[in-house]
Order: C-alpha cells, then sequence, then structure tokens
C-alpha cells in the first residue's frame, strides 16, 4: 500500500465530498433502500439476510454480521483488492477528476516535488551516517560487543550518528546546499526546542537503523544509544513520509532476502530482527515502538498467511500479544493463521537464536500457542470460572470479543472451544449478547445509543454528534478544559475537533480516511457506527451541547479527586491547594 503522504490530504478530503458511497457500492454490489440507510448481503461474509448497511450521510458503510466497515476508499481496497492509491484514482476517475501527481496542477507539482526531496534528503542522511560508522572505531566496537557480522551490518544499511548537537545540520547545510532547514526539521532529523528556540540533531552518538518503506526508501531512523544511557532507543517522529501504524521495521528487507515469504515473525526490537537475519531467520519484522495495529496485519496477511508474534513473557509482552489478538479478530479469515510464542524471562529472539541457533528456534515455533488456544488462556487468567458469576463474565467478555469476528472455522472452534470449557451450549453461547448479531435483530440500521450509555459517556457521544455533523464544532468553547483533563477519550475528542476547525467543510468519511493507520483509527471507527437519535438540527445542537457541559462537569469532578487523592498520599502544594478550593466552589 503506498502512504498517503504522496497525495495531498486535501485532495482526498474533496474527493470524499464529491463521490457518493452509495453509487460506489450500488455498481458492485446491489443495495436497496431502507429508511435513511442503504443495506445489502454482506459482500464480505455469507449470509441470507442482508446487514451490510450503507449510511450516505456519513458516507460510512458497516457490517453488523462480520463488522466490516470504512469509507468508499476502505471499499474499493476490500472488495476490489485495490491499494490505497489505486482506489483513490478509481474514484477520482468516476467524477472524472486526476488525481495530482507530476505535471498535475502547479500546488500538486510543488507538493511532490517536496516529498521527492523528503526521500532524497532521507537517503543521503542514511548513507551519511552509514560513512559516519566506517570511521567511527567506537561505533564499530559497539556493534562487534554485539556480534554482528559485518555482511548483516552491511544487509540492514546500519550507521551512526557521530556526537555532537549539529554535525548532520552543518553537514546538510553545507555540502547539500538544497536541503532548507524546514525540510530538515520536516524530516524529523533536526529538532527545534522551544523553549530556548534551538535547532540541533535529534541523533547524536547513536547506532542508526535506517526504517525502509516497502519499495526499501528510507522513512524514518530508530537510533540506539552505545551503552546502558537513557533512552535506549530514539524513534523518527511522525512525518509525512513516516506513519508508524502503518510501517513495519524489516518488512522490506524481509521481502529481499527471503526467498519464498510464507511466514512472518513479528518481534519487538530492531536487534531482534537483526541477529535473526544473521542467522537465517529473514523473515521477522518488528513494530516501532508501538503496538500492532489492524493495519500492521492486513498488510502482512497481504504477504503471507501465517504470522507469529514472538514477544516475552512478561506483562509488557503478554498485553502486546492481546492488542494483536483484538486487531486481528476482525479481519480473520479462514486461510490465515496468526500464533504467538511467549519468550521466558530475560530473553529476547537475538538472545535466543544465539544460543539454539536457526534450527531450535524454528522448531519453537511448534510450540506457539494457536488464536484459539491463546484467546482463552488469556481469558482464563482474567477470570475463574469455577464459580458461575465468573464464567457469566468470562462468556461475557469472550462473546464481545467473537463478535467482531467474521463468520468462519477458526470462529467455529473457538466457540467449541468455549462450549467445552464452560459446559454451555455452543448455540447458547452465539446468542448470548447476540455474537452472531444480523439474523436475530429486526433492524439492522446504525445503532442507536441509549441514554444510560449516552449519560457514562459524554466524550464518546460527543464525538458520535462530531461525526455525523462536523459543523457542530462551532458550539465548543471549552476547548482547553477538554484538551486538558485527563477524561478518558479527551484526546481523541480535541484530535477531532481540531482537524474539523481547520478543515470545516470535511465530512466523516475524510476524517476517519485522516486517521487510517493511526492509534485513532479503532476508536474512530467503532463510534462511526453509532447514530444519534435524531436528525434535526435543533436537537443535535441541544444534545451536543448537553454533552459540552457533561464533558466540563466530568473533567471538574476528575480534577477534584485528584487533587483529592494527591492531598491524601503526597500532599499538595500551595497553588494545587488553591486550585482545589477554587474548583469546590464552582461545584
Ligand atoms: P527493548 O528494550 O527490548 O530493546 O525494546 P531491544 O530491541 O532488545 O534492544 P537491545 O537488544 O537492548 O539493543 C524493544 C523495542 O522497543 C522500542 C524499540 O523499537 C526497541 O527495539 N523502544 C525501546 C523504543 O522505541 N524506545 C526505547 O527507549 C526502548
Ligand atoms: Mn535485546
Amino acid at each position: 500500500m503506498a502512504s498517503s503522504g504522496s497525495i495531498p490530504r486535501e485532495f482526498i478530503d474533496d474527493l470524499l465530498l464529491r463521490v457518493d458511497i452509495v453509487d460506489v457500492i450500488n455498481t458492485r454490489v446491489p443495495l436497496k433502500k431502507k429508511g435513511r440507510e442503504y443495506s445489502a448481503c454482506c459482500p464480505f461474509h455469507n449470509e441470507k439476510t442482508p446487514s451490510f448497511t450503507v449510511s450516505p450521510t456519513k458516507q460510512f458503510y458497516h457490517c453488523f454480521g462480520c463488522g466490516a466497515h470504512g469509507t468508499a476508499i476502505s471499499f474499493l481496497m476490500d472488495y476490489d483488492h485495490q491499494d490505497f492509491v489505486e482506489a483513490i484514482e478509481t474514484l477520482a476517475e468516476s467524477i472524472g477528476v486526476t488525481v495530482p501527481r507530476e505535471g498535475g496542477k502547479a500546488p500538486s507539482a510543488a507538493q511532490r516535488q517536496r516529498s521527492k526531496d523528503l526521500y532524497t534528503l532521507m537517503s543521503d542522511a542514511g548513507e551519511f551516517y552509514q560513512i559516519k560508522l566506517k570511521s567511527s572505531q567506537k561505533a564499530i566496537d559497539y556493534l562487534q560487543s554485539r556480534e554482528l557480522s559485518s555482511d548483516i551490518i552491511k544487509q540492514f544499511k546500519l550507521g551512526y550518528a557521530p556526537d555532537g548537537w549539529n554535525v548532520l545540520e552543518k553537514q546538510f547545510s553545507q555540502n547539500y546546499k538544497r536541503y532548507t532547514r524546514q525540510q530538515l526539521l520536516d524530516s524529523g532529523l533536526l529538532i527545534h526546542n522551544e523553549e530556548n528556540n534551538k535547532i540541533y540533531d535529534r541523533y547524536r552518538d547513536r547506532i542508526m537503523f535506517p526504517i525502509h518503506n516497502r519499495k526499501g526508501q528510507v522513512i524514518g531512523f530508530g537510533g540506539r544509544v552505545l551503552g546502558d544511557g537513557l533512552p535506549k532507543y530514539i524513534n523518527s517522529p511522525e512525518t509525512s513520509l513516516f506513519h508508524k501504524g502503518s510501517e513495519l521495521y524489516g518488512f522490506y528487507e524481509a521481502r529481499k532476502y527471503t526467498q519464498k515469504l510464507e511466514r512472518i515473525v513479528v518481534v519487538e526490537g530492531y536487534m531482534d530482527v537483526i541477529a535473526l537475519a544473521q542467522f537465517g531467520v529473514s523473515y521477522a519484522v518488528a513494530t516501532l515502538g508501538t503496538a500492532t495495529t489492524q493495519e500492521h496485519i492486513k498488510l502482512l496477511f497481504r504477504a503471507v498467511p501465517e504470522i507469529i508474534f514472538c514477544f516475552d513473557g512478561d506483562r509488557a509482552g503478554r498485553e502486546a500479544a492481546w492488542r494483536a489478538v483484538e486487531n486481528t479478530l476482525p479481519i480473520m479469515q479462514d486461510g490465515k493463521e496468526i500464533r504467538f510464542l511467549f519468550l521466558p524471562e530475560g530473553e529476547d529472539p537475538d538472545t535466543q537464536i544465539r544460543k539454539n541457533g536457526k534450527a531450535g528456534f524454528e522448531a519453537s515455533f511448534e510450540t506457539a500457542a494457536s488464536l484459539s488456544d491463546y484467546f482463552v488462556d488469556a481469558l482464563l487468567q482474567r477470570f475463574n470460572i469455577s464459580s458461575s458469576e465468573g464464567k457469566a463474565r468470562f462468556l461475557d467478555e469472550a462473546s464481545k470479543l467473537l463478535k467482531l469476528m467474521p463468520e468462519s472455522l477458526v470462529k467455529e472452534q473457538l466457540l467449541e472451544k468455549l462450549s467445552r470449557l464452560t459446559s454451555v451450549p455452543v448455540a447458547t453461547i452465539r446468542t448470548h449478547k447476540q455474537i452472531t448479531r444480523a439474523d436475530d435483530e429486526p433492524d439492522h440500521e446504525f445503532s442507536r445509543l441509549s441514554n444510560r450509555e449516552v449519560k457514562k459517556t459524554a466524550i464518546r457521544y460527543a464525538i458520535t454528534l462530531l461525526l455525523f455533523k462536523p459543523d457542530l464544532v462551532q458550539f465548543v468553547e471549552n476547548m482547553e478544559q477538554i484538551a486538558l483533563s485527563d477524561l478518558p477519550g479527551s484526546d481523541l475528542l480535541t484530535t477531532l475537533i481540531e482537524t474539523i476547525q481547520e478543515t470545516p467543510h470535511i465530512n466523516a468519511a475524510a476524517l476517519l480516511e485522516r486517521w487510517r493507520g493511526t492509534e485513532f483509527e479503532a476508536a474512530f471507527s467503532s463510534l462511526m457506527k453509532w447514530r444519534p437519535e435524531s436528525d434535526d438540527q435543533d436537537i443535535l445542537e441541544a444534545e451536543f451541547r448537553d454533552c459540552l457541559r457533561r464533558i466540563e462537569k466530568n473533567a471538574t469532578v476528575l480534577k477534584i479527586e485528584q487533587l483529592l487523592h494527591k492531598e491524601r498520599t503526597e500532599g499538595l502544594l500551595d497553588q494545587e491547594k488553591r486550585d482545589l478550593l477554587e474548583l469546590l466552589n464552582m461545584r
């Protein structure tokens, strides 16, 4: 998949305002009008009664049977198996416009030139670091102490960022006149410290790991300290070229150096990928200091049918594995497989492969847990099913997750396993919380939030309302308070508000596309499914204002609780005491 960075954002926003998702889908899957929405039998799973719903207001589709959802772009990607850029081209063609690219209109040509320069800059930086490694004995010694072969250092193009605050900056402004300071800042290679207004190299005295995109272009770097200093790794920030949620370290190298790619091992670190490759396991990738996203898994599943997650056995490793499960369930299909290998405490793939070699490491895959084994084990750790209450909570949680899964053999196996374990018949588990929602729900319209839920989560409802009607943003007055509060979801809401304020005519589909591959994607997609009670402008406005008031109140209550807690535990500073008194008066 090409990154969205190469096509101007504004073009995508505009495109999604101009195409109609109903037309796009209808020419491929005939739709029937049903109230305000359209429906059909879902093209992504087998069903007899329609649970696939398309909302013209939001320009969004959602299947209540299998959970498939997305914008016109996602539909073309999933239904026609197009990649991101192809999908945009298809949509553009359908309304007779061309996607801005080389030779296109002036602003877009400039835009492309900028990103072209940025690619060249990153590649030049990569070479610069490689050259510097050759002349730094200290860096060479470090890599030797890590027992990296010189072949593997070349294969992964490792480098060294010299010590000093402005080494790269000086080099690149003297010898590479074509790079402006702004470009160096945009690339993430320089940092601007706002406090003292100084600009300096992000990477100093570090081993450099270039991160390549699927075409082999350098899009970012990881930099490791040469000893025990902190932070151990510094990663490139998100830039127009680099999106952590959709890039994997080592993926390019795995495709390049593996004869026949049949499976991929996902590990936690740069050094793990490289050590594995040195010992012949050339098919390892690592996420870049983030959790595994759905985008990552989709990407890997397009390349191979089998993914093995190889994580630490500690708590962090188990949490990472669980995140991967949650992100895999909605896109799990027969013929695809994921498995989990947990390493003993204190070990990582780097140490393991050095001890056991390729054969030993690959043999350990045999002991890796299947998705269904891991799913059940992880839930059993959390719930004690020997009591009937624990069993109910166990099934509750399991069915909540199963609901995300398309119908498949894997799902069937999971259900059977749960049934054996709890002695509850499969059919009962299926109807519990309506795991297969489509067939027993008379109304397949976009779900409504019940009043009770709305009360619980004013933030979520505010987001829902904004996605439904972005121009409600005009009523936001207490932006700062939302941004500063620690309420769950406040970062999501703040991001949404800021984006709408910057691009006032944006619609829900375009908003969702902006978060493709980011940490916010899943949360926004799931809130897209909800629909407000009414589409009357006055009611929406009143509900939105009410949400804002509740958020304000919740933020105050939370702040008070935090201050009171601090008062009990570590005591308050004078300013905090005054804040607390003021807040208590406000109530
Ligand atoms: P680890 O601490 O397990 O490091 O972090 P490692 O990969 O085994 O590296 P060595 O063997 O100590 O050299 C795993 C991954 O988490 C991210 C990096 O991507 C790292 O490879 N990480 C870790 C950071 O982004 N920042 C940090 O400060 C630490
Ligand atoms: Mn390590």
